[in-house]
Order: C-alpha cells, then structure tokens, then sequence
C-alpha cells in the first residue's frame, strides 16, 4: 500500500474497526498517516489489529466497549481529545443485522439493532460534532438496505433507513464546517454477509446469487469501501456533502 500521507496529522474516530469495512478503513487510514482512536467489543481480534498497524504507524489506540452504549462514545471523543489534541470526523461502520421478520423479532433484538446501527451514531454525533475542526469530515455507513427490502431483515433495513435520514440531516445542520456523508454498499464480502444469508434457504447459493447478481460480477471487498471512505475524508471530495453514495458492483441497477 503507498503511504502518502493524505491524511497526516488528522484525527478519526472509525467504529467497527474490528472486522470487514471497519477493519480495511483503519489499514488504509493508518498507512496515509492518520492517528486513529479505533472502536470494536473483540479484544483478540482489535489488539492483533492494533498490533500490526502500531509497527508502521504508532498514533494509533483503541477503545473496547458496547457502541450502543452513549458512555462508550463519549470516551472515544475524549480519548481522541487527550491522545491527539483534536478531531477531524469519524467513520460509522459497527452493526449488526438483528435478523427476523416483524412477528419473529423479539422486542429486544429490534431494540438491540436499532440502538447500534442507529442511536449509536447519533451519541457519536452528539459528542464528536462541537469538538470536530473546520473542514473535518463523517461517513456513515448505511447498506442498499437502506431502500431495498431483504427477507427478514426488519430491523437492519429500518436503522439503515435512518441512518440515511440522520446523515443528511446532519450535513444540513453543520455545513458548511463538517461535510457528512453516507455510503450503501451492496454485497460486500465480511463476516456479516455470510450472517444475513442466514436469512435465505440456501445460504451459499444466497451469497453466489449476490455476487452473480452486481454488473461487476463479483462481491465488494472491504478495500473497496475503505477506497471510497478515504475520497470522501479528503479535499479530493471537498465539495460532496449530503451524499448518499452507492457503491454495489451495480446491483441495484437492476
Ligand atoms: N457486508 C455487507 O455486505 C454489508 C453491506 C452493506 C452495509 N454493510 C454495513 O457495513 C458495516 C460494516 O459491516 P461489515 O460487513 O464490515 O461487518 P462485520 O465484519 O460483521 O463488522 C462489524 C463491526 O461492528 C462491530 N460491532 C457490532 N456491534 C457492536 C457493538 N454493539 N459495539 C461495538 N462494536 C460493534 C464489530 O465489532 P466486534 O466484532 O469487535 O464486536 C465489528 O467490528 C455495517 O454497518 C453493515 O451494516 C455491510
């Protein structure tokens, strides 16, 4: 990976830094120099993670903790305070799919998606805006789900939905300082896929069909998403806020 260093002496909050999308956006922050605060609940996979970044880039730390939880933000913005001394966005990535159609899901599991695909950001939001620099940048990161429908994925499509909702109204409220936008990726290939073909009869024929499906003729990889957070966190996309942007292989277009 080049190491450019596009994004030196910049500070970012990336949640769900522990696996997939998260994962690939903090190696590809850390390698042009970012100083990251990372976020994610598995201790064995966040520490080999800090671990390998550290070696090349040491402004790195991470915090363990349930993103649901508005403590559990609030520290991350004060952690980003007190290593780095400022703030310049963060990046949404944590959630989870809380499958089940309305009358299988239990109350608590809807609760449980909503509270951390949804009122997650919004604590992190809450927190992280009055300290974040002029010209600093969010992305959040929603799903195609966010307007397409999916077999028993109630919860996931309805927080995704908001999520698009909440970006940009966020973009409204803060420009012209933060510029905030959202991503949807389609099929993308991570742990959480493998869970939501869990949804269909035939899992592996679900994830093949996902694939087979975009014009691109393959999954996303995590890279692939990582790429399009890092354009949208520099002044290469400095006039892009309120964006809501597709990247699916093209399998919506069908
Ligand atoms: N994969 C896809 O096809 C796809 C498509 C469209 C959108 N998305 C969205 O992309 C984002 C990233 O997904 P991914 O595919 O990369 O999933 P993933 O590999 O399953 O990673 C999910 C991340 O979220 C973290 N997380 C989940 N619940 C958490 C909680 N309560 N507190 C703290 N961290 C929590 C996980 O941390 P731990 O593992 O440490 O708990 C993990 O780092 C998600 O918002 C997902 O909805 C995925």
């Amino acid at each position: 990976m080049d190491r450019t260093d596009k994004l030196k002496d910049r500070t970012y909050i990336i949640t769900g830094a522990t696996s997939g999308m998260g994962e690939a956006t903090a190696r590809l922050f850390a390698a042009q120099s970012a100083q990251l605060v990372l976020s994610g609940r598995s201790r064995e996979r966040g520490e080999k993670l800090l671990e390998e970044l550290k070696s090349s880039n040491p402004n790195i730390v991470i915090h363990y903790g349930d993103i649901a939880e508005e403590a559990t933000n609030q520290r991350l913005v004060e952690i980003a305070m007190e290593s780095f001394g400022r703030l310049d966005g963060f990046l949404c990535h944590a959630g989870i799919l809380g499958l089940g159609a309305v009358t299988e899901l239990s109350p608590h599991t809807w609760r449980k998606t909503l509270s951390t695909n949804l009122d997650a950001v919004f604590y992190l939001a809450h927190h992280a805006l009055p300290v974040i620099q002029n010209g600093g940048t969010i992305i959040l990161n929603a799903s195609i789900a966010a307007t397409k429908s999916f077999p028993n994925h109630a919860a996931y499509c309805t927080s995704k939905a908001g999520l698009v909702a909440l970006g940009r109204q966020m973009a409204l409220d803060y420009s012209p300082r933060v510029r905030v936008n959202v991503i949807c990726p389609g099929p993308v290939d991570t742990p959480l896929i493998w869970s939501s073909a869990e949804a269909f009869p035939d899992p592996e024929r679900a994830v093949a069909d996902a694939a087979e499906n975009t014009l691109l003729k393959r999954l996303g990889k995590p890279e692939d998403v990582a790429n399009l957070c890092l354009f949208l966190s520099t002044a290469e996309s400095a006039w892009i806020t309120g964006a809501v942007v597709t990247i699916d292989g093209g399998i919506t277009v069908k």
